[in-house]
């Protein structure tokens, strides 16, 4: 797949995918660990339902070829900060396990060298970035696409990312992503929503 590594497959059935390719990097001074991919020009902003500290999304072009049960489907930009303590609860949590597990040459079983910490730190970035887009997606009122056309690309590289990162810092990301405009939101807007939607929902009844 790519230079990609495939993180999960989320419940919507969208990959996420983090770029795994080195490319060249630069430290920002701040809390943000890496230098960000400059953000594309042209776009239109879109206009959050609820709105996310450091975060905006840009829709850009349409997908012609591309199929959506929702409508036309659009590539976005978006840049979101990530929650230091969403990461550093899912480090504790994936080093709990990884503990579990741990059965190193050279180290006492249940101890995690420390060679595979940065790749914990790794994991745990990607887990937390994950999140961080999906709550983007919704709070924008989108929808990720099935299958691999609702990949996320980050732009940035985690790997660089987790170099000099201390515990609990934010990190700020950018990415891009299919989607399209999540058709649920207008549900109460019974005008607009589609005929197909009642009657299964009719059926359930
Ligand atoms: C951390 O990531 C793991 C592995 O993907 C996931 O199962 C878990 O729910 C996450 N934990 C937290 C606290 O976010
Ligand atoms: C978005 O869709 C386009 C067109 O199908 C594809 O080339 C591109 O790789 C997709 N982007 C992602 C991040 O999956």
């Amino acid at each position: 797949m790519r230079n990609s590594l495939l993180l999960l497959i989320l419940p919507f059935g969208s990959a996420f995918v983090v770029p795994q390719s080195p490319t060249v990097r630069t430290f920002g001074v701040s809390l943000h660990a890496v230098a960000l991919e400059p953000e594309p020009e042209g776009g239109e902003e879109v206009t959050p339902l609820k709105t996310m500290a450091g975060c905006r999304m840009k829709k850009m072009e349409e997908l012609k070829n591309v199929k959506s049960e929702n409508g036309p489907a659009y590539q976005f930009w978006m840049t979101a900060t990530v929650d230091g303590n969403m990461i550093k609860d899912n480090h504790t949590e994936l080093l709990k396990n990884a503990k579990k597990k741990a059965n190193f040459p050279g180290f006492r079983k249940g101890q995690v060298p420390p060679y595979a910490m940065p790749q914990i730190t790794q994991f745990s970035i990607q887990e937390a970035i994950i999140k961080t887009v999906e709550a983007a997606v919704d709070a924008h009122g989108l929808k990720a696409l099935s299958g691999s056309d609702g990949q996320v690309e980050v732009k940035e590289n985690v790997e660089d990312m987790v170099k000099g990162y201390k515990l609990g810092d934010p990190i700020q990301f950018t990415a891009v992503l299919n989607l399209s405009y999540n058709t649920d939101n207008s549900a109460s807007d019974v005008i607009d929503e589609p005929a197909g939607v009642v009657d299964v929902a009719a059926k359930e009844v």
